[in-house]
C-alpha cells in the first residue's frame, strides 16, 4: 500500500466512468445507428475533459476507455498469441455447380433432417478474433496462420464498430470473428492523400486494411476509417450460444456489434442461387467490397455431425465472384515518364463503367506487353477488375473487330524532353537516359526524396517542389539543404502554393530535422532504380555506412539478401556516376545519416542475474530475454546464488518458487520487472 492510494478519488472516478459511458452511447448511436445525439463540440469537449481526467489519475484509467478510440499508444511490436480455437478457412469455387454439389451432399449428410442455409456476404477484408470475458474487450488477434496470430488489440480498439465493451446480454467468455474492411469512400480519400505527399497508393482495400492494423502509432491506425464485419461467434461452452447461426448474429447485433444487414436463411439451392446472383450485380452498390457469398448450415448443433475436413468446416462454404470484365475502345496510347526514367504506355480508353467507378485509362505494362498482344488503336481491349482497385488490360476482345490501325509503333524518343529512348539488357521497357535535364524525372526524384517513408520532409508538396524547381532554387535533392529563409518567403505568389513567414520556418524546421532521419531511409531517398524501402534498409544494415556502399562491387552487392543481380547493377551503375557521388558528398556535408546507427540500451539492470519463467503478457519469452539484455542484465536458465531476481509471470511452477524462497531470491512479477528496467525500484 502506497501513501497516495488512501486519499479519495471516489468523485473523479465516478465522473470518470460517467464520461466513459457516455461517449461509448454516443459513439454507439452515431456508428451503429446514424445519429448524432450531441454536436461536434460538445463531443470532443467530453473526450477532453476525460482525456485530461486520465492523464492526472493514469491510475483511474481504464484499459477500455472509449479515448483508445483515438489512439495514441505505440506498438513496439505484436506479440504472436495462440488461437484458442483454431481459425479455419472456407472451402471455395467460382463454379455454382459446386456449390449444387454441396447442396445435395449436405442434405444428403442430413439425411432426412429439418434444416436451412444461412447465406450472407464474403467481405474482402482481414480476419480477425476478438475475445471478450465479463463483456469487455480482452484481446484482438489477426488469423495469422490460423494456430498463431499477431496480437493487435491497440489497434483495433480504434476500429468504432468493434465494441470495446458489450451492451445487454452475452456470454461470459466468448470469442467473436469478422472482417476488418476498408470502405471505398474512405479508401480513395487515403489514397488521393497519399499520391499528394508522393507516397505510393495502395494497391486495394484489403492490403490497406491488413496494413492498417499493423501499424506502429495506433493514432494513425484511428484515422483510417476502418469497419469491422461481424460473421462468427463461438465460446468453450457453445451451448450457450444460440441454437442458430442466425439468431446468434442477431444476438451480437444486440450486444453492439455491426453485423450487416444482408443475411438470408435460404431453404433451397434455388433460394441459394438466387442470393448469390442477386449480390454479383449488387455487390458494387455495397459502400466496402465482397468477394463472394458464404453459405452456411443454419443449425449449430448440425455442424459437429457434419465435421471438418483438414482445413475447412464441412457446413459452410463459399462461392467467389469471378472478375469483373468489360470491353471498350483503345482511343489513343500515351506515354508516362518516371522518376527512374522508366517510360510507361497508358491506354486512353472510351469511358467504361467497371466495378463501381468510371474508368479512362489503364496501364499497357510496357513495350512487350503491346507487342506481344499486338494491341492497335482502335482495338476493343478487356479490362479486368478483381481484388484490385487499379483496373488491368487482360486481352483484346475476340467478339469484336479489331481497331484496322497499324501495328503499334512504339516511341523512340522521350515524350517529355525528345532524348532518344534506351532499352537495357534483359529488360521488358524503355527508359530515358536523360534523367539531369528531363523534367518529370527531376521532379519526381525530388518527391521521392521527400516522401514520407524517405526523408519525411511532409511541408514539400509536388507543387512547391514545382515552384523551388522553376525559380532555380533546386535542380536535385541536395540543393534542398541549402534553400534560405529569405529565399523561400513570397515564393508562388498568388498561387495556391504561396510561401508566407509561418510555413517558411516550418519549411526549414522540417527539412533540418530531416538529418536525423536513419541511414536505411537515406538509402532509399537516394531514388536508386529497384532499391524500394525493404532494399534501402537490407543495404545500409549490410553495409553499415555509406562509403562501405559506394564502393561495393557488384558481386558484394549481389550478397545482400533480397538484392538481386539487376538491383546489384543498378546499384553500382548510380554510384559510379560522378554527379551522384557529389549529391552524396554534400548531404553528407549537411549533416545526414551516412551510417547505420548502433542502438545503446541503458544500464538498469546493470550487474543483475535475472531468470525468467512462467507465460508473460506483454512479452514473449524470447521479447523479455532481449529486453533484459537491451537493459544490461544477464539472463540465466537455473537459480542460484548468483540469481539477483527471479521474474515470475502466469503458470510459473511451483518448484520454482520453493527454489527461490529457499535460496531467499526476490520473485517479482512482470510489472514490477517493467518498473525495475525502466529505472525504478522494484519491491518484492
Ligand atoms: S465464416 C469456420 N463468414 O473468408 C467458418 N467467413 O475462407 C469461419 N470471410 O476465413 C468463416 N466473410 O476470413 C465467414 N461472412 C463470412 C465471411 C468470411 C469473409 C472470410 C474469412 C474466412 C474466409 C473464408
Amino acid at each position: 500500500m502506497d501513501l497516495f492510494s488512501s486519499i479519495d478519488l471516489e468523485p473523479e472516478r465516478k465522473r470518470m466512468e460517467e464520461l466513459a459511458a457516455e461517449i461509448d452511447r454516443l459513439n454507439y448511436e452515431y456508428y451503429m445507428n446514424d445519429r448524432s445525439l450531441v454536436s461536434d463540440f460538445e463531443f470532443d469537449r467530453m473526450l477532453r475533459e476525460l482525456q485530461d481526467l486520465e492523464r492526472q489519475y493514469p491510475e483511474l484509467a481504464s484499459p477500455l476507455s472509449p479515448t483508445k478510440r483515438v489512439g495514441g499508444e505505440i506498438n513496439k511490436s505484436f506479440r504472436q498469441v495462440q488461437h484458442r480455437f483454431p481459425m479455419l478457412s472456407l472451402g471455395n469455387t467460382y463454379s455454382i455447380e459446386e456449390i449444387e454439389d454441396f447442396e445435395a451432399r449436405t442434405r444428403k449428410l442430413l439425411d432426412g433432417k429439418e434444416f436451412s442455409y444461412t447465406c450472407e456476404l464474403k467481405y474482402d477484408g482481414v480476419a480477425i478474433g476478438l475475445t471478450y470475458r465479463h463483456g469487455l474487450l480482452q484481446q484482438a488477434v489477426t488469423r495469422g496462420n490460423g494456430t498463431v496470430g499477431d496480437d493487435i488489440t491497440t489497434n483495433a480498439k480504434t476500429i468504432p464498430s468493434i465494441p470495446l465493451r458489450l451492451r445487454g446480454e452475452y456470454p461470459d467468455d466468448f470469442e467473436v470473428r469478422g472482417e476488418v474492411v476498408y470502405p471505398f469512400d474512405a479508401f480513395e480519400a487515403a489514397n488521393r492523400q497519399r499520391e499528394a505527399e508522393g507516397e505510393d497508393p495502395f494497391a486495394n482495400p484489403r492490403n490497406a486494411a491488413s496494413g492498417s492494423l499493423k501499424l506502429q502509432d495506433s493514432a494513425e491506425c484511428a484515422k483510417r476509417k476502418l469497419l469491422f464485419c461481424m460473421y462468427f461467434m463461438m465460446g468453450p461452452d457453445d451451448v450457450i450460444l444460440k441454437p442458430t447461426h442466425y439468431e446468434r448474429l442477431e444476438w451480437a447485433r444486440q450486444m453492439g456489434f455491426m453485423v450487416q444487414p444482408y443475411i438470408k436463411e435460404c431453404r433451397n439451392i434455388d433460394d441459394i442461387k438466387a442470393f448469390i446472383q442477386h449480390w454479383d450485380k449488387a455487390r458494387w452498390e455495397l459502400p466496402f467490397g465482397i468477394d463472394g457469398i458464404v453459405i452456411k448450415v443454419n443449425q449449430t448443433a448440425l455442424w459437429e455431425q457434419l465435421g471438418t475436413t483438414a482445413k475447412s468446416p464441412r457446413w459452410a462454404i463459399a462461392y467467389k465472384f469471378k472478375a469483373e470484365r468489360v470491353s471498350t475502345r483503345l482511343e489513343s496510347i500515351s506515354y508516362q515518364v518516371g522518376r527512374t526514367g522508366v517510360v510507361t504506355p497508358v491506354a486512353n480508353l472510351t469511358p467504361v463503367w467497371l466495378g463501381g467507378t468510371t474508368v479512362k485509362r489503364a496501364t499497357l505494362v510496357n513495350a512487350d506487353f503491346i507487342s506481344k498482344m499486338d494491341i492497335r488503336v482502335g482495338d476493343h481491349l478487356l479490362i479486368e477488375k478483381g481484388g484490385e482497385i487499379i483496373p488491368k488490360v487482360t486481352g483484346i476482345d475476340p467478339d469484336q473487330p479489331r481497331g484496322g490501325a497499324a501495328p503499334t509503333r512504339y516511341i523512340n524518343v522521350c515524350p517529355e524532353c525528345g532524348t532518344p529512348l534506351v532499352r537495357a539488357d534483359g529488360e521488358a521497357g524503355y527508359y530515358c537516359p536523360n534523367s539531369d535535364g528531363c523534367h518529370p524525372q527531376i521532379v519526381g526524384r525530388l518527391e521521392h526524396f521527400v516522401s514520407r517513408k524517405a526523408m519525411n520532409i511532409d511541408t514539400l508538396g509536388p507543387e512547391r517542389l514545382e515552384l523551388l524547381y522553376q525559380a532555380g532554387l533546386v535542380r536535385n535533392v541536395a540543393d534542398i539543404y541549402q534553400l534560405e529563409r529569405s529565399q523561400l518567403i513570397g515564393l508562388g505568389a498568388d498561387q495556391s502554393a504561396t510561401i508566407q513567414d509561418k510555413s517558411a520556418d516550418a519549411l526549414i524546421k522540417a527539412i533540418q530535422q530531416s538529418r536525423e532521419v536513419p541511414f536505411e531511409r537515406v538509402v532509399y531517398a537516394l531514388g536508386i532504380r529497384y532499391v524500394g524501402e525493404v532494399g534501402g534498409k537490407k543495404l545500409a544494415r549490410y553495409f553499415k555506412d555509406i562509403d562501405h556502399l559506394m564502393n561495393a562491387s557488384e558481386e558484394e552487392l549481389a550478397q545482400v539478401e533480397d538484392v538481386g543481380d539487376v538491383t546489384a547493377h543498378a546499384v553500382r551503375q548510380w554510384f559510379d556516376r560522378d554527379e551522384h557521388r557529389q549529391i552524396v558528398e554534400r548531404l553528407r556535408q549537411y549533416g545526414l545519416q551516412m551510417e547505420t546507427r548502433i542502438e545503446h540500451g541503458d544500464n538498469t539492470l546493470d550487474g543483475m542475474t535475472l531468470v525468467v519463467s512462467g507465460v508473460f503478457s506483454r512479452f514473449s519469452r524470447d521479447e523479455i530475454k532481449a529486453d533484459i539484455e537491451h537493459h544490461g542484465g544477464k539472463v540465466s536458465g537455473s537459480l542460484s546464488s548468483k540469481t539477483t531476481y527471479l521474474v515470475a509471470g502466469e503458470k510459473m511452477g511451483p518448484e520454482k518458487r520453493k527454489k527461490a524462497e529457499k535460496l531467499g531470491i526476490p520473485i517479482i512479477s512482470e510489472d514490477d520487472y517493467v518498473a525495475l528496467a525502466s529505472g525504478s525500484q522494484a519491491q518484492s
